[in-house]
């Protein structure tokens, strides 16, 4: 049985902690990325906690010839696709770079996947796809619609990948919608290394905590929400990158191909900005001083996932509670204060 897979993006976030369940799981992995948003040292990491070294090429994904050397050296089963940018801020700022390296550099990866018949892809999209949902929770056959490039980028695969599917009934391409996935590693080895101020909330908390920001600015507090702040679904990583041995096994399993095969990825249940807040606090023991600002341009009240069809399909449903997210974050953060990056490298 081929178990060998292709992770772009691997030494990013979600990535590296997918290369370790993945290993885990029993699967050969090989790593490419080009390491505009990673550092080589996550891939070490990954290597030190699955006891073996990670096959690494760096990178791009809009350079062709270079993946075609990649899938010259090894047959693959699949591609687990988490390369891309992934700032709205920048995105907003910067469409060109977004579509180019989102867009394009997806089209480029399928190309080469078609040259050498390689027809299995997981791909990392994001609840950021439906948009201001009419409904909640959201299911996969929500409206799909989005505000800023970023988002669009995201959409623009998902439309391509199903044209692909209807074009050739060879393809199985799993489209998988993370809702907001935050925590570490619980060894404390690998987590989220934003590469300067965070503009996601989790980051930001555990920074504050840490004391390297001063207070964390609560973006709107009258929403029609619970509490007046924002509801989101947040999601372990561990529990997300099962997500991804689950989405394999099943296309282990099919006899005939899946097509375009849209799943989110989350926990089903919505949490306010300040209930995350408290859940830290009283995790961590460790003081969060914040205010009430105003609303973020773009953010909407409130998004959390129908988590059945992942149930359903995969057999797979997140575990990790809110207290073990704050632990595994603050874990990462105390043990890791500067990242992956060395002090003497570090800069804020
Ligand atoms: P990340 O930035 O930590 O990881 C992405 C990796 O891709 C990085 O290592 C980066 O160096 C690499 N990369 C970027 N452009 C590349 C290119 N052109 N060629 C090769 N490598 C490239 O981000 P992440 O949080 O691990 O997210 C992984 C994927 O999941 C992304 O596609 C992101 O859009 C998507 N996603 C993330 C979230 C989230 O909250 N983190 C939510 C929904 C979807
Ligand atoms: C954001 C992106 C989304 C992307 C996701 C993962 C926007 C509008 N959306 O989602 O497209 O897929 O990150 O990268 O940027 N908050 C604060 N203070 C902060 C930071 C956040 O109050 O300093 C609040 C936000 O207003 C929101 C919640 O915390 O209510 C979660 O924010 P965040 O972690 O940025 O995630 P999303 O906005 O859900």
């Amino acid at each position: 049985m081929n178990n060998k897979i292709l992770v772009t993006g691997g030494a990013g976030y979600i990535g590296s902690h997918t290369c370790v369940a993945l290993h885990q799981a029993g699967y050969d992995i090989v790593v490419y990325d080009n390491l505009s948003n990673s550092s080589y040292e996550a891939v070490n990491r990954v290597s030190a906690l699955i006891g073996q070294p990670i096959e690494f090429i760096e990178g791009d994904i809009r350079n062709a010839g270079l993946l075609r050397e990649v899938f010259d050296k090894h047959r693959f089963f699949g591609v687990i696709h988490f390369a891309g940018l992934k700032a709205v801020g920048e995105s907003v700022a910067r469409p060109l770079i977004y579509y180019d390296n989102n867009v394009s550099g997806t089209i480029n990866l399928l190309n080469v996947m078609e040259e050498y018949s390689v027809s299995n892809l997981i791909f990392s999209s994001s609840a950021t796809v439906y948009g201001d949902p009419e409904t909640l929770p959201i299911n996969e056959t929500s409206p799909r619609s989005c505000t800023n490039p970023y988002g669009q980028s995201k959409l623009t695969v998902e439309h391509i990948l199903g044209d692909l599917a209807v074009s050739n009934d060879k393809w199985n391409l799993i489209t998988l919608r993370y809702f907001n996935p935050v925590g570490a590693h619980p060894s404390g080895q690998i987590g989220e290394d934003p590469n300067d101020i965070p503009n996601n909330l989790m980051p930001y908390i555990s920074q504050v905590a840490a004391g390297k920001l001063t207070k964390l600015s609560i973006f709107g507090n009258d929403y029609s929400t619970v509490d007046g702040t924002g509801v989101r679904d947040f999601i372990h990583v561990t529990d997300l990158a099962q997500g991804h041995v689950a989405a394999l096994s099943y296309l282990k399993k099919q006899s005939s191909p899946v097509g375009f095969l849209p799943v989110n990825l989350g926990t089903g249940k919505g949490t306010s900005v300040l209930e995350l807040v408290s859940a830290f606090i009283e995790t961590t023991k460790q003081s969060i001083p914040y205010k009430f600002a105003a609303r973020r341009e773009g953010d909407i009240a409130s998004c959390y996932a129908s988590a059945d069809k992942a149930k359903k399909l995969f057999g797979w449903k997140a575990k990790l509670s809110i207290t073990d997210m704050c632990q595994d974050t603050w874990r990462w953060q105390s043990m890791n204060p500067n990242g992956y990056k060395s002090i003497s490298e570090y800069k804020i």
